[in-house]
Order: structure tokens, then C-alpha cells, then sequence
């Protein structure tokens, strides 16, 4: 069975796909930081992650990058976004992302283009969302307790724009597949946002 798990930034579809693998004993790729470690690429070399060259420079580097705790900061966030408009280097990601969805016993996958471009055959296609305030509050809850500081107005702001470019972008744009399940995590505790993801597999698994 193939899970593909679609969203914006802090919408809990990184959460909901890691439960879900749990759920179901399947390994879990979140493709956010396959963009993520090009970013930490660029950052590292001094490149420019606006230009094509440079960023598809970057997109040879090996698992063990997976696992780097710079990968998560906001920074590697915002340049993955810059980085992931490129045509080239989603060419570059794309096999990577392919060969885990079709491993033999099934796989979960999160990001923003699994169920229309990654593998849009997916046995079950998950969009979730919640209001571009309530995720703010999110990742600014979780920057405090890392020890962070900085103010939910300028969270809010870089949530916005991240959302404008992952969308606007020409190359597989953030959307919701037409087969997808929407999920609205945004008055939902964790438990019950994964509840209702497990519930909503069951039912799009059991179609023919
Ligand atoms: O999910 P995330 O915040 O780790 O993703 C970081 C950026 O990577 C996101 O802003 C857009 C890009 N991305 C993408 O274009 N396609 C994906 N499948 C996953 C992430």
C-alpha cells in the first residue's frame, strides 16, 4: 500500500505520515528533506539557491545528509522552498522519491507533490491543511521551546510566503490531488487529527 501525504507547511502531515508508518508497519520518506538537504548544500558551499545551476549542483549527496540537525531549521526551510522551484533539481530528486514509493511491501511518503507527480497511482492520497494562523502558532510554539525567539507575526509572515511560492511555483505546485481526502487538522488535537487519518486510509483502502 502506497500512502502519499500532501500539504503546507506545518499543516501536521509530517506527524500524521509518521503515525500512519507506525500505524501500518511501513517505512516513511518525508520528501521535504530530500529539498531540505540541497538547501544545507547550497548554504554550506555559498551558492545562490536562486540559480538553477547551483542548486542542481547540490543534489548529489548521500542518505547520511538525512539525518543532519541543520536540515530542520527555518533557514534550511526557507531556501528548500527557493530551491525546490527549480525544474531541474526536482528532475534531479525525483527517482530517489520514486523507487522508495515502489518498494515491495508499500510506503509512506509526505510532502507537497506525492500524490500528483510522485506517484500519483497511490493506493491512498491525504491532503492536509489548516489555517495559515493556526500553523503559525504551531511552528512558533516549537521554535520557543527549541529556544527560539521570534515573534509570531514574522512566523506567520514567512508561513505566508512559503505557501505563495510552493504554490505558485510552474513545477508540480503545492494542490490538492482531484482523488485526494482532504483533512483539516486545524481544530484537531494531534491524536484525533491521526485518528481520522487512520480512519480515512481504512475507508479509501476498502474501495475497489
Ligand atoms: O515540508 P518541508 O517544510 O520540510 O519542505 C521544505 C520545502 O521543500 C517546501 O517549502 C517546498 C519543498 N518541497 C517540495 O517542493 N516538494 C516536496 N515534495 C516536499 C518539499
Amino acid at each position: 500500500m502506497i500512502i502519499a501525504v500532501d500539504g503546507p507547511a506545518a499543516s501536521g502531515k509530517g506527524t500524521i505520515a509518521r503515525a500512519l508508518a507506525r500505524h501500518y508497519g511501513l517505512p516513511h520518506l518525508d520528501t521535504g528533506l530530500l529539498y531540505r538537504a540541497v538547501a544545507l548544500n547550497v548554504l554550506r558551499e555559498e551558492l545562490d539557491p536562486e540559480r538553477e545551476a547551483d542548486a542542481v549542483a547540490s543534489c548529489d549527496f548521500p542518505d547520511s545528509l538525512l539525518a543532519d540537525p541543520q536540515l530542520r531549521t527555518d533557514e534550511a526551510g526557507r531556501v528548500a522552498s527557493v530551491v525546490s522551484a527549480h525544474p531541474l533539481v526536482r528532475a534531479a530528486l525525483l527517482q530517489r522519491q520514486r523507487r522508495f514509493a515502489q518498494q515491495p511491501g508499500g510506503a509512506v511518503l509526505d510532502g507537497r507533490d506525492i500524490g500528483t507527480v510522485i506517484a500519483p497511482d497511490a493506493d491512498v492520497k491525504l491532503f492536509v491543511k489548516a489555517t495559515p494562523t493556526i500553523r503559525a502558532q504551531r511552528r512558533h510554539a516549537e521554535l520557543r521551546k527549541a529556544g527560539q525567539n521570534v515573534s509570531l507575526d514574522r512566523v506567520l509572515a514567512d508561513i505566508r510566503a512559503r505557501d505563495d511560492r510552493d504554490a505558485r511555483r510552474s513545477e508540480a505546485p503545492l494542490r490538492q490531488a482531484a482523488d485526494a481526502a482532504l483533512l483539516d487538522t486545524s481544530f484537531l488535537s494531534i491524536e484525533a487529527a491521526v485518528q481520522r487519518a487512520i480512519s480515512l486510509v481504512e475507508t479509501r483502502a476498502a474501495r475497489p
